[in-house]
């Protein structure tokens, strides 16, 4: 096997492909909302998904910071796969309530919920 896919193996390993439940995106972009709230909500997200044991094993949630998510109002703005469920105002605040209910337990939070798009 090649070096490169040596290292590709390695990298896709490390982050847990092939184990991947749910992929959540979060823009920390600067159209909705501030570095601060943004990084906040991030870095929040990291270490939740780290603590409940989402970040590897047999269930792994994928996470994204992203730069913009083309919605740019009322973030962050989070979204997640495979339901696509779009989420507003994902402040630091709001993250262990995502990730105990949305994540694990698998029930959408409706009142944050603003759209939706499936991908099937
Ligand atoms: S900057 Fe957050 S969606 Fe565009």
């Amino acid at each position: 096997m090649s070096e490169k896919q040596d290292q590709l193996n390695a990298a896709a390993k490390k982050i847990g492909i092939g184990a991947i439940r749910r992929h959540v995106l979060l823009c920390v972009g600067d159209k909705c909302c501030t570095d601060e709230v943004g990084h906040a909500a991030w870095e929040k997200l990291k270490q939740k998904l780290k603590d409940v044991g989402l970040s590897a094993g047999d269930a792994v949630c994928q996470r994204t910071r992203a730069g913009c998510l083309r919605i740019c109002c009322h973030g962050p703005v989070m979204v997640v796969y495979p339901e696509g469920v779009w989420y507003h105002e994902m402040t630091v605040d709001k993250i262990d309530r995502l990730v105990n209910e949305h994540l694990i337990a698998g029930k959408p939070i409706e009142e944050w919920i603003f759209a939706r798009n499936a991908i099937a």
